[in-house]
């Protein structure tokens, strides 16, 4: 199949030449042409280019505000700018707007066929990869759990939620088990008329088709939401016999199960720990974090869990007195991951009830959220790479 290409320049004349440059080449096929920046967002919507070719400097919109927009869209689009010599700032900004790649004018035909094909290529090889383990993988439940609160276990699972259908393109859940406090809905923005607290009031049978009803859509990210309810008193509704089925019906609907919990040992949240395949337990750099996570894993130990705890490193470049190592001595493992303090982009994103991952995707804790995702997905062999990355991180 040839690869698709979209012409983003406001000159005629150059749209004209690049598309008899492509013509010539049998795997390449130029499906359309756009004029300006708002043009060529609504030709990619419409006509799902593989590539776009997109120049800076074009009235109405320019081309790095569209190659922003395209990419928050989320689409299999890859986004190549062609620049004029020295326009080395513009270029930053549109490679940190999601551009894969950059050419300069004038380009030769090797040049630009060569780069379109680089690309294409890249992203193929790296969504291939990613979505067919993916799909082929059993379902996925993924806990965020913490000893403490305000430590990060509600922001990691919902952007990681989101994270995950992104690179998998996949049914993910996300379960809010902090019965009594849960900030799901409220940092996802969704109003919460059903909940967990009603759904386990229905008669008869948790199935499909009820739990289905009660599975709330995150429109932006396509993630499905079960709320924890809005009354903190109807946290007791839901028992152990309740939340054991819900993860039964889950697992049958969805690849992926993020949940989020409270920072105690309570039953659904032990139905959880449980039912996980993977436990990810939140730490921070700080003393009384280590003292109650090692009594938690001292539990976690006797329960037949501790196999399957990972630990990730919430603001890991926050700068506390206290080391990484010291971490990984008292907690006697290795940190899996790390995500990196970021207060402004962190609060900006619940304030505004867009997550980052979504409204701000190039930020440094948008981007370990994600490479956490890739992480999942790829599974535990993941584990040696991110630890030299996690250590540059920090020092
Ligand atoms: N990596 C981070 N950098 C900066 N602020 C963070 C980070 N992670 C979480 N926060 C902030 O810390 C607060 C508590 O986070 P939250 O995810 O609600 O914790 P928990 O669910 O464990 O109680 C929130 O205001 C959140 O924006
Ligand atoms: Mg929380």
């Amino acid at each position: 199949m040839a690869i698709k290409v979209l012409i983003a320049d406001d000159v005629v004349e150059t749209r004209d030449n690049i598309r008899r440059l492509l013509s010539l080449d049998k795997d390449i096929q130029v499906v359309g042409e756009a004029s300006n920046g708002r043009e060529a967002v609504g030709e990619v919507a419409r006509l799902e280019p593989d590539i776009v070719l997109m120049d800076i400097n074009m009235p109405i919109m320019d081309g790095i505000t569209a190659t922003e927009q395209i990419s928050f869209q989320k689409n299999e689009t890859s986004i190549i700018i062609m620049s004029v010599q020295g326009e080395r700032e513009y270029l930053k900004k549109a490679m940190l707007a999601g551009a894969r790649d950059y050419i300069i004018k004038p380009f030769s035909n090797d040049e630009l066929l060569g780069t379109i094909k680089r690309v294409y290529d890249m992203e193929r090889r790296k969504r291939d990869g990613i979505v067919r383990k993916a799909f082929d993988s059993e379902p996925q439940i993924i806990t965020l759990f913490g000893t403490k609160g305000g430590i990060g276990k509600t922001t990691i699972a919902v952007n990681l939620a989101i994270a995950l259908k992104q690179v998998t393109n996949t049914e993910v859940a996300l379960v809010d088990l902090d019965l009594q406090f849960g900030d799901v809905a409220a940092t996802l923005n969704i109003m919460p008329r059903q909940t967990i607290a009603e759904l386990v009031q229905e008669s008869g049978d948790i199935d499909t088709e009820l739990l289905e009803s009660y599975m709330l859509p995150h429109k932006p990210s396509g993630v499905r939401v079960l709320c924890a309810p809005v009354k903190p008193e109807h946290s007791e509704l839901v028992t152990q016999a309740h939340t054991e089925q819900i993860f039964k019906v889950l697992k049958q609907n969805y690849k992926y199960i993020i949940v989020d919990t409270s920072s105690y040992f309570s039953d659904p949240n032990l139905v959880a720990l449980e039912a996980s395949n993977q436990i990810l337990m939140v730490v921070t750099l700080d003393l009384l974090t280590i003292k109650d996570t090692k009594l938690a894993l001292h539990i976690m130990e006797s329960l037949n869990m501790r196999g399957k705890v990972d630990f990730v490193l919430n603001r890991s470049t926050d700068t506390t007195g206290m080391k990484l190592e010291d971490l990984e001595h008292a907690l006697d493992c290795e940190v899996w991951a790390g995500i990196p303090g970021n207060g402004k982009v962190a609060t900006g994103a619940i304030n505004k009830g867009i997550p980052f991952v979504l409204g701000q995707p190039t930020s440094n804790i948008a981007e370990e959220i994600t490479r956490l995702a890739t992480m999942i997905v790829k599974g535990k062999a993941a584990r040696k790479k991110q630890k030299h990355r996690l250590l540059a991180g920090i020092f």
